[in-house]
C-alpha cells in the first residue's frame, strides 16, 4: 500500500433529488508519481469524483484521504485546473499566476520572480505582462497550469483541461503536461473523454460508466513514460499496442452503453 497516496475508499455520492447515485463504490489510489486519468462518457461521475478528491463534495458513503489524513474540504495541497479556466480578467498573466503566492504571503518581488519562472516552464515567458483577454485558449490553459503549480500542492486535479482546444494544440498541451509532470514531481488526476489523450497520458487509466457512476476497468498504459524516455508522440499513438488498447476501450464503452440502454428501455 502506498502511504503517501491520495485515496478514495469505496466512495458513493448521491445528490439530493437524483434517482441513482452519481458515484457508487469508487475506490482509487493516486500515488505521488501517478498520472491517473478518468475516462468515460458524459454523466458517468468524472467531475463528481474530482470534486470529492478536491474536497468540494463530501462523499455520502466512504472516505477520501491524502497520505492517510482525512480530506474534509478544499486545501492548498490539492490544486484544481478547471475546464473553463478561472483566470482573473483584471490581472495580467504574471499576476494571475502570482495570485496564489500572494495568498501565501509571499512578497511582491519574490512572487513576480517565481511567477515568471513558472510561466517559463509552460512556455509563456514572453506573455507575462499581457492582459489575459489577449490570450488564445491554449495559452489560457497554460496560465491555469502555471497558477496551479504556484500553490504548494501535492496533487493537480484537472477537469477536461484541453477539451476546448483544436487537435494540434491539444497534442502540444499533452506533451507540455508530461514535461510539467516530470519537472514538478506532482501527481496528477486528469479527466477526459478523449480516448487517445487518456491512453497517451495515463500511468493508470480508469474507465467509468454511468448509471450509477462507477469504475468498470483499470489499465496501466505506460505510453507517457515511453514519451519521456524519448519516443516520438506520433510513433506512440500509432503503435499497434496503443491501437489495440484504443479499440478495446471503445468496445468496452460500447458494451456498457448497450447494457445501460437495455436497463433503461
Ligand atoms: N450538484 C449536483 N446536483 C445534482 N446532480 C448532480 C450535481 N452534479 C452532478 N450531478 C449529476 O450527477 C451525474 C454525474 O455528473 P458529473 O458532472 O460528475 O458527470 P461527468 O462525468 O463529469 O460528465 P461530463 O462529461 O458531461 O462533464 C449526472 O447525472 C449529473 O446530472
Ligand atoms: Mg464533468
Amino acid at each position: 500500500m502506498d502511504d503517501d497516496a491520495l485515496r478514495a475508499w469505496s466512495v458513493s455520492v448521491r445528490y439530493p433529488g437524483q434517482p441513482e447515485p452519481a458515484l457508487a463504490d469508487v475506490s482509487l489510489s493516486i500515488g505521488p508519481q501517478a498520472l491517473t486519468v478518468a475516462l468515460g462518457p458524459s454523466g458517468c461521475g468524472k467531475t463528481t469524483l474530482l470534486n470529492v478528491l478536491a474536497g468540494f463534495v463530501p462523499p455520502s458513503q466512504g472516505r477520501v484521504t491524502l497520505a492517510g489524513a482525512p480530506i474534509t474540504g478544499p486545501g492548498a495541497d490539492r490544486a484544481v485546473v478547471f475546464q473553463h479556466d478561472a483566470l482573473l480578467p483584471w490581472l495580467d498573466v504574471r499576476d494571475n499566476v502570482a495570485f496564489a503566492l500572494e495568498l501565501q504571503g509571499v512578497g511582491r518581488r519574490e512572487r513576480h520572480a517565481r511567477a515568471e519562472a513558472l510561466l517559463a516552464e509552460v512556455g509563456l515567458a514572453h506573455a507575462a505582462r499581457q492582459p489575459v483577454w489577449t490570450l488564445s485558449g491554449g495559452m489560457r490553459q497554460r496560465v491555469g497550469i502555471a497558477r496551479a503549480l504556484a500553490s504548494p500542492s501535492r496533487a493537480l486535479l484537472m477537469d477536461e483541461p484541453f477539451g476546448a482546444l483544436d487537435a494540434f494544440t491539444r497534442e502540444q498541451m499533452q506533451t507540455l503536461l508530461l514535461e510539467v509532470w516530470r519537472h514538478s514531481g506532482r501527481r496528477i488526476f486528469l479527466i477526459t473523454h478523449d480516448i487517445e489523450e487518456a491512453l497517451f497520458l495515463a500511468t493508470e487509466l480508469v474507465l467509468m460508466s454511468p448509471g450509477p457512476g462507477r469504475i468498470v476497468e483499470r489499465i496501466e498504459p505506460g505510453f507517457s513514460r515511453r514519451w519521456l524516455a524519448g519516443e516520438p508522440v506520433r510513433a506512440l499513438k500509432s503503435d499497434p499496442a496503443f491501437i489495440a488498447l484504443r479499440e478495446h476501450l471503445l468496445d468496452t464503452l460500447a458494451r456498457h452503453r448497450q447494457a445501460n440502454d437495455k436497463e433503461t428501455a
